[in-house]
């Protein structure tokens, strides 16, 4: 994997305690995972601006998006999403070193890749699992880029929760029943998290 030999690590002298303390809230990577249309993005982006209000410095990692950028090359076979999930673990490590909260929503549906991230940071408090749990019949009946009725005519192959799986998370951090509830309870269930854990300040 490591092709790039004769190559060093280059000490920052400002570190990430220093960003932290100038921010006045502790960075990590809340990890949002679930099925196509379970509601990961609208709950990450919402989460951000309530953060972004309290003062917080934020970015959301979006799988759209990024598939049109750093991802562009990759499709959806299980070893292109394993190195999508990879890249984008790589990238989140680097924003908590830059002192942000990274908010990253990908279906991300194999575990063993979603715990190689969790492996890659230093602290429990780094890597926050979320569940976006949305039953496959909603998300299918939300259906809204019309991708699962194109899935299940067969004209997209390895969709997840048709013809690729979804593997649930058995230690989320935090369930959220996007199925159920409604945004704003969902943005409340996640920030207090954050609060309880001591990484950003309660309002
Ligand atoms: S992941 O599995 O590698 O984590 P990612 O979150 O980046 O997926 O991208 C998922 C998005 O790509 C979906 O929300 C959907 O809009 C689109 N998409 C296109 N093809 C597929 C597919 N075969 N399976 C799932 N999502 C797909």
């Amino acid at each position: 994997m490591q092709k790039s030999s004769n190559t060093f690590w280059h000490q920052a002298t400002i570190d990430r305690e220093d960003r932290e303390k100038q921010n006045g809230h502790s960075s990590t990577i809340l990890w949002f995972t679930g099925l196509s249309g379970s509601g990961k993005s609208t709950l990450a982006h919402a989460v951000e601006e309530e953060l972004h209000r309290r003062g917080c410095r934020t970015t959301v990692l979006d799988g759209d998006n990024v598939r049109h950028g750093l991802c562009g090359d990759l499709g959806f076979s299980e070893a292109d999403r394993t190195e999508n999930i990879r890249r984008i673990g790589q990238v989140a490590r680097l924003f908590v070193d830059a002192g942000i909260i990274v908010l990253t929503a990908f279906i991300s549906p194999f575990r063993v890749d979603r715990q190689r991230v969790r492996r890659m940071v230093e602290h429990a408090d780094d890597f926050i699992e979320v569940y976006c749990d949305c039953p496959l019949e909603i998300c299918e009946q939300r259906d809204v880029k019309g991708l699962y009725q194109r899935a299940r005519k067969g004209e997209i192959k390895d969709f997840t929760g048709i013809s690729s799986p979804y593997e649930t998370p058995e230690h989320a951090d935090l369930i959220v029943s996007t199925g159920e509830r409604n945004v704003s309870d969902c943005v409340a269930e996640v920030v207090a998290h954050l609060e309880e854990r001591g990484l950003i300040q309660k309002a």
